[in-house]
């Protein structure tokens, strides 16, 4: 490092931390903004990075990375914050669907995430592949790990960055220029360590970047009306202490009489269970014991044996379990265009898909991967010129589609399948099932599709009707009582029942494809 950037760096500090200056302001030191503010501080951006809390969070969410998120964290320069933290890596998925279960692993990819399935998968295993010409290939792995412990590790690189600075207070509302629409920053309330008082504060920047998370206070003011998150469950949570549930190593998705849950382990000895409660769910009414009867009386029940007691013991404490609202948030195309220059809604804030696929921190990692690129000095040298911004927001928009308009669908797709309530979705559910059993060159482009690492909505498109046809062909066998005659004789109806099975596969996959792809 050269004395004059040494002494831009010491400058830049003081204005931050003196003027509460910068090129960018960040609100919001989660998944998002930690890691969009250690990538623009990496360009020489200068970056006031806000947050309410600093303490180490303790929450239900993002606990588990796919490997495509891990691989856009690894980008960033990031890659050290699952490390020392008892994290736990993951090879892939694994369903128990009325009490059978198969396991799905990641499969074998090269850089661009094309999958290779059979010889070319063994090949990797015997550790022969890799030639000097030949593709690079490697088996790609997940994390999953305690939310806080990440998080701290996140906000410990950001504030160990010279070009950043982080400040604890609330973001409030945003500043706008007197002449003019443009954002020049925002106002805070700080409070006095000493005094307890709430304070109001600035902070400028050319740029300001608003990531505050699923709750967006900002969401509002900055999309265009009426778009707003749609709820239909909430997951209930628990912490399940020395849980044995082999294979290990793999996420787990129970489904059949109740809505999915999901296991995995956060660390050495902890388990999350994930358990998803859809609104008015009569199982989980007042009168039938509320969550906790449900839980009790019907989710403990499905579980595999060997869950069964760390439950249980997990419910001992007799309170109602913690819970988060599992939202979907299409991206808007209109966000972050010229409504309002000088601002950008980015995470949660923007986009959200429901938690089943854990999908959420692998498109805010490869989100920021895309956007520094879109907003590098290069290519915008002034962040402050909004027609610039406005160029490379566009651009991001669409690009972004490649991983988004996977996972989202996906986890919209799934969870309807998965939480199945009529039965043209319960036959597309075995379809599922009976699919993710055939394994092999089946499921390695669908655990791929989830895992963040390939990005091609068609092949998702591909896999997704193949299902349906699947579970047309085991309706008609079931219906069909396995002989050829029942089988002519209600020939008809079976027909009219593929029919109704297809158009449910396609009233739950088109049109969230649809406002995901285009
Ligand atoms: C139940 C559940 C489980 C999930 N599990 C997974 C999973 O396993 N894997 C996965 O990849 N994703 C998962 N997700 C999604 C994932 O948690 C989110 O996609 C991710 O956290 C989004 O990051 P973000 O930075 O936008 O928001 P957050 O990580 O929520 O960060 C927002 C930050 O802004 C701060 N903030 C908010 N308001 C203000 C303000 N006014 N002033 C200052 N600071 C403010 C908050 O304190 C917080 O630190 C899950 C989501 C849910 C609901
Ligand atoms: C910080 O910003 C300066 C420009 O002010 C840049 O030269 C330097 O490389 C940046 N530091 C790091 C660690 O990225």
């Amino acid at each position: 490092m050269t004395i004059e950037t040494d002494s831009a760096e010491v400058r830049n500090a003081q204005r931050r931390e003196q003027h509460h200056e910068a090129d960018v302001v960040l609100v919001g030191a989660g998944v998002f903004g930690c890691a969009a503010a250690y990538a623009l501080a990496n360009q020489g951006r200068s970056v006031i990075l806000l947050e309410r809390w600093m303490h180490e969070p303790d929450r239900i969410v993002g606990e588990l990375l796919q490997p495509g998120g891990l691989e856009a964290l690894q980008k960033l320069g990031l890659g050290h914050c699952v490390e020392g933290i008892d994290a736990i890596t993951c090879h892939g998925y694994h369903v128990v669907f009325h009490g059978k279960d198969v396991a799905i692993p990641y499969p074998v990819v090269d850089e661009k995430g094309k999958v290779y399935s059979g010889e070319a998968a063994k090949r990797v295993e015997s550790s022969s592949a890799n030639t000097k010409n030949g593709p690079k290939l490697r088996r790609p792995e997940g994390r999953s790990f305690h939310h806080g412990r990440f998080i701290s590790q996140l906000r410990k690189a950001c504030a160990g960055h010279p070009n950043i600075t982080i400040f604890e207070t609330t973001v409030t509302s945003v500043i706008r220029g007197s002449h003019s629409d443009q954002v020049l920053g925002v106002e805070t309330l700080t409070t006095d360590r000493s005094t307890g008082e709430k304070n109001p504060d600035f902070f400028f920047g050319q740029l300001t970047l608003i990531a505050d998370g699923y709750d967006s206070k900002f969401r509002k003011q900055l999309l265009p009306e009426g778009t707003a998150p749609v709820v239909r469950s909430k997951f209930y949570a628990l912490e399940l202490i020395d849980c044995p549930f082999p294979p290990s190593n793999y996420g787990h998705v129970v489904i059949g009489k109740t809505s999915p849950i999901l296991l995995y382990q956060i660390g050495t000895h902890e388990t999350r269970a994930l358990i998803d409660v859809p609104h008015d769910l009569p199982a989980a009414s007042s009168a039938n014991g509320g969550v906790r009867g449900y839980i009790q009386n019907t989710v403990v029940p499905t579980l595999p044996e060997s869950v069964r007691p760390s439950v249980l013991a997990a419910l001992k404490d007799g309170k109602i379990p913690r819970s988060m609202p599992n939202s979907y948030l299409p991206a808007s195309a209109k966000a972050n265009t010229a409504r309002t220059p000088g601002v950008l809604l980015l995470g949660d804030a923007y986009n959200m898909r429901h938690p089943l696929t854990g999908g959420g921190m692998t498109v805010a990692f490869s989100d920021v991967v895309l956007l520094a690129s879109l907003l590098h000095p290069d290519r915008v040298p002034n962040l402050a010129d909004a027609e610039a911004v406005e160029q490379a927001m566009k651009e991001f928009h669409w690009r972004r589609k490649a991983w988004t308009s996977i996972i989202n669908t996906l986890a919209q797709a799934l969870y309807s399948l998965f939480a199945a309530d009529d039965w043209q979705l319960d036959a597309l559910r075995k379809g599922c099932f009976a699919y993710f059993q055939m394994g092999g060159a089946k499921t390695d482009e669908p655990v791929a599709l989830m895992g963040g690492l390939l990005h091609e909505p068609m092949v998702l498109a591909r896999h997704f009707f193949t299902v349906a046809f699947v579970a047309i062909w085991l309706h008609w066998c079931e219906r069909a009582g396995g002989s050829v005659l029942g089988g002519l004789l209600r020939a008809p109806l079976l027909v009219v029942d593929a029919v109704l099975i297809l158009w449910r596969a396609c009233v739950v996959f088109l049109p969230t494809i649809w406002r995901e792809a285009v």
